[in-house]
């Protein structure tokens, strides 16, 4: 799987911090997508279904590998380090490596948020990034109103650069957005 990739290998070592770890989706996580897919925000800003059946949730499983073998970055599963069970989705997205820069996206189960596993998933995804080879900087686009977001981005070290008027569309409307980032440290 590695080999047909434009991106550097899969880590060896599930990227961790904290509560939780950093692993490939796998078919059991299909309850977690489920669950995921009962947020009204969440498929507004991915490819999940709202309310998917076993075989929404099975797809977008798939489509999640597929974004490392088709040189779009690496899509983990966040799991419970004491369990492995899945709790969310999180993505280093690749797409503008040669020029040195990175996007990140994440989504906790709610039945499974206020327990920082977002921010640690965060940490953990923001480490990874820095072991990627001419990588410098990783941005975050978050809907003003996501004070969930923006914290779990503060936690995580990043820095609000500004805001984004009429940014991107989703759902329909144009939306401002705050523009958080981290850079390589020294
Ligand atoms: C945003 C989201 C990922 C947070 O997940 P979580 O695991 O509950 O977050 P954590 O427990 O790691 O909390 C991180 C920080 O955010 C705060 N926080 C989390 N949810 C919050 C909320 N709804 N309101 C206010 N603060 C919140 C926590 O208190 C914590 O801050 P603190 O350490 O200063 O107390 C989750 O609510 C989610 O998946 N939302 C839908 C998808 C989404 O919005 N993704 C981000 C798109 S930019």
């Amino acid at each position: 799987m590695d080999s047909t990739s434009s991106l550097p290998p899969w880590p060896r070592t599930p990227p961790a911090h904290g509560g939780v770890l950093l692993r490939r989706a796998r078919a059991g996580d299909a309850a977690m997508a489920r669950e995921l897919s009962t947020d009204p925000y969440v498929p507004t800003i991915g490819t999940l279904p709202p309310h998917a059946g076993d075989d929404e949730a099975l797809e977008w499983i798939n489509r999640q590998h597929r974004r490392y073998d088709e040189g779009t970055g690496f899509s983990f599963a966040i799991a419970e380090a004491a369990t492995d069970a899945a709790v969310g989705q999180c993505g280093l997205w690749l797409s503008q490596l040669p020029d040195g820069r990175a996007t990140a996206g994440y989504s906790v189960a709610p039945s499974a948020r206020g327990r920082g596993y977002a921010a640690d998933a965060l940490t953990a995804l923001t480490a990874f990034g820095w072991t990627v080879p001419g990588l410098f900087r990783i941005a975050l686009y978050i809907e003003p109103w996501n004070v969930g977001s923006t914290r779990t981005a503060e936690r995580a070290g990043y820095l609000r650069e500004g805001v984004l008027r009429s940014h991107q569309e989703i759902a329909g409307v144009r939306r401002d957005m705050l523009l958080y980032a981290a850079v390589r440290p020294e």
